[in-house]
């Protein structure tokens, strides 16, 4: 297992996993886009030269939201995010951290609390009628 940083030309590696994410589906120009932005990091956990997991950040000086974050749906629950979440809090061990996420979504819920972040705020109807989003953070305090 390897962890890289992603670019804007792996785009087309990076979607099937984006698309294994409750957020809207990417094209892959936006995608590109994305990658290519100054304030957008993408990391890769590569097992041998397949990728099956990503985390990609919006990094504003120390504060740093989690845009998004997928392990491949045949590799879960093996600890594959934690380890992606450990090599990232170590190369932003100074920031705060904010995510949002559907209250549905229990394994990432699960996950993120697992590893510390609390809920700060709630946004009725974020994602659609009925479709609420818990506001999520971790502190630099953390450890
Ligand atoms: C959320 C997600 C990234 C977790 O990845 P993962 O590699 O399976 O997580 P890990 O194996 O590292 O799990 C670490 C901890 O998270 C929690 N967790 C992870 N998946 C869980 C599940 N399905 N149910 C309950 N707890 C879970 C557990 O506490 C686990 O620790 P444990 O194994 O000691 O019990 C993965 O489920 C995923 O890709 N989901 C789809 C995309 C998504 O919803 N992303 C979040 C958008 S905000």
């Amino acid at each position: 297992m390897k962890i890289q940083t992603l670019i804007s030309n792996q785009a087309a590696i990076i979607r099937p996993l984006q698309s294994q994410t409750p957020s809207r589906n990417w094209s892959l120009s936006e995608t590109k886009e994305l990658l290519s932005s100054v304030w957008v990091q993408g990391f890769g956990l590569f097992d041998d030269e397949t990728l099956i997991g990503i985390c990609i950040l919006r990094v504003i000086e120390d504060e740093v939201e989690i845009l998004e974050l997928a392990i491949d749906h045949i590799h879960r629950q093996k600890g594959f995010a934690q380890k992606l979440w450990n090599h990232i809090q170590g190369a932003h061990a100074k920031a705060t951290f904010f995510l949002e996420v559907a209250e549905h979504n229990n394994p990432a819920i699960k996950f993120y609390e697992k590893i510390g972040f609390t809920q700060i705020h709630r946004r009725d109807n974020y994602y659609g009628a009925g479709k609420h989003a818990l506001v999520y953070t971790i502190r630099p305090d953390r450890k």
